[in-house]
């Protein structure tokens, strides 16, 4: 699909088909982050892939638990967030993978290190959109794993105590049928000559 197009089309996805997502498509989800704009050319943020649904359902409710979830303002009707149902438990909303982009807690990316993260994870949820994947940038990673027991996890999968998980990125099948292009604000363009 032309890039423009395959931007314009995403859309945050929360239904999931428990189907898996083939490990090729998340290996390259995964290198796709890789390559995202960086900081200072650093390179700092590392991407770990979970794809193990059972393990992604209990770090999910964690993360849920971590939203306060009565904002008054609707998410989407189509593909409902925690926050427009509250009957939702995880976070991740049943993905069966999960991507994590890190950065660095010693300020090896000198500037913007969260910035740095969504980069890669908007380099993601594109190359998942290419691939036939849907996906969902999720928030709330740093208060999910300030749990010890979510902590102890990080520990267990050996990533350098250096690095904190920053943000989610939920990949999967959509069940049902694609949503609709939402409309875009008025007047949020300038062009200046
Ligand atoms: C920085 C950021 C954080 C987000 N956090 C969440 C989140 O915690 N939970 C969620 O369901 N969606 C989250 N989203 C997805 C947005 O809700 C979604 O992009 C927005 O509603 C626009 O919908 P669209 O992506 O379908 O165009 C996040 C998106 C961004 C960019």
């Amino acid at each position: 699909m032309d890039l423009l197009e395959l931007m314009k089309t995403r859309r945050s996805i929360r239904k999931y088909l428990p189907d898996r997502v083939e490990k090729e498509k998340l290996l390259k989800i995964q290198e796709a982050g890789l390559y995202a704009p960086n900081p200072g050319g650093r390179q700092g943020t590392k991407i770990i892939i979970v794809d193990d649904p059972e393990l992604i359902d209990k770090i999910g409710v964690v993360n849920a638990s971590c939203e306060n979830r009565n904002w008054g303002v609707g998410v989407s009707s189509d593909q409902p967030s925690i926050i427009d149902d509250i009957s939702i438990k995880s976070g991740f909303y049943n993905a069966p993978a999960l991507a994590m982009v890190c950065i660095r807690r010693d300020g090896f990316e000198k500037v913007n290190p969260i910035g740095s993260a969504f980069c890669c994870a908007e380099n993601m949820v594109l190359e998942a959109y290419d691939l036939g994947v849907s996906s969902c940038i999720v928030g709330r990673a740093e208060a999910t794993f300030r749990f010890p027991e979510m902590q102890a996890l990080l520990d267990e999968w050996g990533l350098d105590p250096d690095y904190l998980p920053v943000v989610f990125v939920c990949l999967g099948y959509i069940n049902g049928s694609y949503p609709k292009v939402k409309p875009r604000n008025e007047g949020r363009t300038l062009f200046i000559e």
